[in-house]
């Protein structure tokens, strides 16, 4: 278990906030201020306290009177065009319901800073310090600046995501916040091939998950009910195979115009696309799609159902890994990321000698196109390549065995992804009531999702090998953006959680109320949400 050697001790950061109250001495936390007896100003807004932050933060210390925004408020930018954009990424949040102008200029001092500098803030990491004189971000990386937007974002009042202007004062509280990640990868996955999701309800799932320091998306791009993605050298995979999906609707498919267009506005929020085609099961779109790629000859018919574990690339047919490299070679191209996933899940209609022959002949074209493969955790039934990574999906009763069987190849040096099904798997239902969903890993409520250490989680694998944390959500049951919300939310906060903060910072108690403050905030960005009886949100 990892503890950083920065974090503040509960008790300081408890003792810290209390002196934080008393400094300040303007206001309470948690009372309404009085109303003026005379000219209306705007009602004073108790600023969010430090340490309301999700996830939360390696270190906090409180202290000092806050910042307010003001109309003369500048966001001042020092550094390469990225910096800028980071600047100009904060502006777009706050200028709508500040109704400020928040001019973005270059250097200087005062009002909201976004600093780079050589230090040891690690690939991701920043330091947010608040007084009255100014906010001040800094960071070494553009990506750091960007997670640091995130928690000024969370430390102004909910009201800061409405699109129109709100007559409120807006405040931060004083202090400092520094912070980096526990794991480097920190992920959600959305399936799109059971239902299809357009370019703009990925992208608004991507601002979910810059809010909460998300930086990989992993995209369920291929499965027996949908081909996602144009491949220009098999054509038939998107226009046939992707023009159905679950129920027997018309599906959909991302042209290469549009997958690029995710991935940069993925790139604009620091969240790096990892594309996943699952093979060798989970293909009947191919095998709709290509007679050819099948045993005998014969493509069966598209397939709108949810069963999974029925269909199989031909192992021994050599046209399969013509396919997968002209596959692989496109997407490769599209994709600037350094991961490509070769799912390899259920693949209960292949025999595991062809299993291992097929994974054998795979990775490697993978690798020959310059990606990392990643796998799903039955990949370590085979040979993982050198560096590959295996996503683990078990449940906490999975047998022994089959843990050990995954523990092994962590020791032997592939990496892990912890996607427990029954902890982030964020389609199951949170209660037997849950109007979508499914139960296969049991119900999922927000604590059960929360109260896990990841590492520890996996009995024999070493520390160093749990790369991170990923919230899978796939979408047998799932057709809108409300659908993936009521899902995610509040849920996915806390595998955000599990994958950026210190173990040290682990408590249910508390993350419980950090995350009640994210309600408020998820009604004005207008995400629906699952209210759980077990987070005391504000409003009952
Ligand atoms: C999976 O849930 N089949 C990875």
């Amino acid at each position: 278990m990892r503890r950083n050697r920065r974090t503040t001790p509960r008790t300081a950061r408890v003792l810290g906030s209390l002196l934080l109250v008393a400094a300040a001495g303007a206001f309470t936390v948690g009372a309404a201020p009085a109303p003026p007896k005379t000219a209306p100003a705007p009602p004073r807004t108790a600023a969010v306290p430090l340490d309301r932050v999700v996830p939360a933060p390696a270190s906090v210390t409180p202290g000092g009177a806050p910042y307010r925004l003001t109309r003369a408020t500048a966001v001042r930018v020092d550094g390469p065009a990225a910096v800028r954009r980071v600047g100009a990424y904060l502006t777009g949040i706050l200028r709508p319901s500040t109704g400020y102008p928040l001019p973005l200029t270059d250097g200087g001092s005062g009002g909201i800073r976004l600093h780079l500098e050589k230090g040891d803030y690690g690939a991701e990491g920043y330091r947010l310090r608040s007084a009255p004189s100014g906010v001040t971000l800094t960071a070494g990386t553009p990506a750091g600046l960007f997670h640091g937007v995130q928690t000024l974002r969370q430390l102004l009042p909910a009201a800061v995501e409405k699109r129109t202007v709100q007559h409120q004062s807006w405040e931060i509280a004083g202090g400092t916040i520094e912070d980096r990640p526990r794991y480097a990868y920190r992920g959600a996955m959305l399936d799109v091939a059971r239902h299809f999701f357009t370019v703009a309800q990925v992208e608004r799932y991507i601002d979910q998950l810059a809010l909460y320091k998300v930086n990989e998306l992993h995209l369920h791009l291929s499965d027996d009910q949908g081909w996602r993605i144009a491949i220009t050298s098999w054509p038939r995979l998107a226009d046939y195979g992707g023009a159905t999906e679950v129920g027997g609707g018309e599906g959909g498919s991302y042209t290469q115009a549009d997958y690029r267009r995710i991935v940069s506005y993925a790139a604009s929020r620091y969240v790096e696309v990892v594309p996943e085609i699952d093979m060798p099961g989970h293909t009947n779109a191919a095998l709709a799609s290509y007679a050819r790629l099948d045993c005998d000859g014969v493509a069966p018919p598209r397939y709108t159902g949810t069963e999974v574990g029925f269909s199989s690339l031909c192992v021994s047919k050599d046209v399969t890994y013509a396919f997968v490299n002209d596959v692989v070679k496109e997407l490769a191209a599209l994709t600037p990321g350094r991961y490509l996933h070769i799912g390899g899940d259920e693949a209960h209609s292949t025999s595991h000698a062809d299993y291992v022959t097929f994974m054998d002949r795979v990775q490697p074209i993978v690798a020959g196109y310059g990606k990392t493969v990643i796998g799903w955790h039955q990949l370590t039934g085979a040979h993982p390549a050198e560096g590959a990574l295996a996503q683990y999906w078990g449940l906490d009763d999975t047998s022994a065995a089959e843990k050990e069987q995954v523990a092994r190849a962590a020791r032997a040096g592939t990496g892990l992804i912890l996607s427990p099904a029954d902890r982030v798997y964020l389609d199951m239902k949170y209660t037997k009531d849950t109007r979508i969903g499914l139960t296969w890993a049991g119900l999922v409520e927000v604590r059960r999702s929360y109260d896990w250490d990841p590492g520890a989680y996996l009995p024999g694998a070493p520390a160093a090998a749990i790369k991170g944390v990923e919230a899978p959500l796939w979408s047998e049951t799932l057709k809108t953006s409300a659908d993936i919300e009521y899902m995610a939310f509040p849920r996915l906060p806390g595998a955000a959680e599990l994958g950026w903060s210190p173990a040290a910072t682990h408590d249910w108690n508390g993350y419980k109320v950090r995350l009640a403050a994210q309600g408020p905030r998820w009604d004005a960005l207008g995400i629906g949400y699952y209210r759980s009886p077990q987070v005391p949100w504000p409003h009952g």
